[in-house]
């Protein structure tokens, strides 16, 4: 089992170019299913759920290569319409294969993603929107079972902006007769470049990044080239180590806009911080101070895949800090191990209270989960100390060699 080493109470220095994001890449590969040509996706992370989705095309019929960063699908040929269990389980977010599928084979066979480690993760909105399209849903034994009658567009008002919900009626629509609205759809950034793909590859489909989306059915078969976004939750990781261990820090490639609830926090906090660009420069001194209530929310609000990482920050900052978690129910797992490390939190529900400023020491901690565990290499970043980090499978998930960008950056850490 491998683990992170980390030698903690180093500032950090330099530079780090921002990936491509994790949660634009996974739809954007499942929406290659629905254009019947040659998709080429550049800036794709090398991550283990990359490597999933791709398992998932092949298993599908589809000829993928990798190329570096670009990832060439060639899905002119579908000979399955069924994503087996072993890959379901292997990566939670399979279920955005489903409207893809569907759209490009008219039924599908999958079986459900279960719980995960931030609490149960239902399917009911997506499932619920699919049937509304036209699509007669059978769950047997685990199984979802798909096929599609005559798909027509319609008004879809998803009571909750649920960000795979969007993405999986979105791919749906394209293969409806006439106008699919989703209303209250999620805002996040990954919609919008799920929105650009789609249209380089000819769809019809408009109002991605507002809470409205139209998508006028058609099936595409396009050649296609497409960039992925970069990574506003990678981004914000970096940036969220920068302020807790102090230091001078710019980010390369990366969308300010799309962190601004973070770069905002971190400022009140007590970071310096300039934006050029397509770059932001964070300068820190030691300590920090404690920040404003933290509350996660859709975007634009503050992202719950930072929650974690900002507790982190304020463990290191002097005050009393409030979190909110509004998202997921189970999202607070990386509280117990922050405290092995000297974190002072009260956690009741949704609510977290962190009393920061006390110094953290280094521990022996395991990562209970991808975001939950990048705020536990933060803390040892910035403990007194050794820290051990187990479980790091989950980190791997997100973050492509973290050890080497933050190495890059001054921090004594490497992987055992
Ligand atoms: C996506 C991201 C995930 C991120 C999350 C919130 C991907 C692959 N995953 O997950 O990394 O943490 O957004 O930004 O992009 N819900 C329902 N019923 C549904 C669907 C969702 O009740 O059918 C609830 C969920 O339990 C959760 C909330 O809605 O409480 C948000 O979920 P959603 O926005 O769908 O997140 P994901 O798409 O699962």
């Amino acid at each position: 089992m491998s683990m992170l080493v980390i030698n903690g109470g180093r500032a950090l220095a330099g530079t780090v170019a921002v990936s491509g994001a994790k949660n634009s890449v996974l739809p954007i590969l499942a929406a290659t299913v629905v254009n019947a040509g040659r998709n080429v996706l550049h800036n794709c992370p090398d991550l283990r759920d990359v490597q999933s989705a791709i398992k998932i095309l092949r298993h599908l019929g589809c000829k993928v290569t990798r190329e570096g960063q670009t990832v060439t699908v060639d899905s002119s040929v579908i000979e399955r319409w069924d994503v087996p269990d072993d890959l379901m389980r292997e990566m939670r977010s399979s279920v955005i294969f489903l409207g893809p599928i569907i759209a490009r084979c008219g039924r599908a066979r999958l079986t459900t993603p279960g719980g995960c480690e931030l609490g149960p993760r239902p399917i009911d909105l997506h499932l619920d929107a699919l049937r509304r399209l036209g699509v007669h849903i059978e769950e047997r034994g685990g199984e979802i079972l798909c096929e599609a009658g005559k798909m027509e567009g319609r008004d879809i008002i998803l009571s909750f902006p649920s960000v795979g919900a969007t993405e999986n009626t979105m791919l749906a629509a394209t293969a409806c007769a006439g106008v699919t609205r989703i209303i209250n759809a999620a805002r996040e950034p990954e919609i919008a470049d799920l929105q650009e793909f789609l249209q380089k590859t000819g769809a019809n489909i408009t109002g991605a990044g507002g809470s409205e989306i139209s998508i006028v059915g058609g099936n595409t078969r396009r050649d296609t080239e497409h960039r992925i976004m970069p990574d506003r939750i990678e981004a914000a990781t970096y940036l969220c180590a920068a302020a807790a261990c102090g230091g001078d820090v710019t980010l390369r490639e990366c969308e300010p806009e799309h962190v601004g609830t973070i770069t905002s926090a971190l400022s009140e906090g007590g970071c310096e911080i300039s934006v050029a660009g397509r770059s932001i420069r964070l300068r820190a001194e030691r300590p920090l101070r404690a920040m404003p209530p933290v509350r996660t929310m859709p975007y634009p609000g503050f992202p719950t895949d930072a929650q974690a990482q900002m507790m982190a920050v304020a463990c290191t900052a002097r005050g009393t800090t409030i979190f909110l978690e509004n998202i997921f129910e189970n999202r607070y797992r990386h509280v117990g191990e922050l405290m092995r490390m000297g974190a002072h939190i009260k956690v009741s529900g949704r609510v977290a209270v962190v009393d920061g400023g006390a110094p953290l020491h280094g521990a022996m901690v395991q990562a209970t989960d991808l975001r939950g565990g990048a705020a536990l290499v933060i803390a040892a970043l910035a403990a007194h100390g050794e820290s051990r980090v187990g479980e790091i499978h989950h980190i791997d998930r997100g973050y492509e060699h973290i050890e080497t960008v933050l190495s890059a950056l001054g921090a004594d850490i490497r992987r055992e």
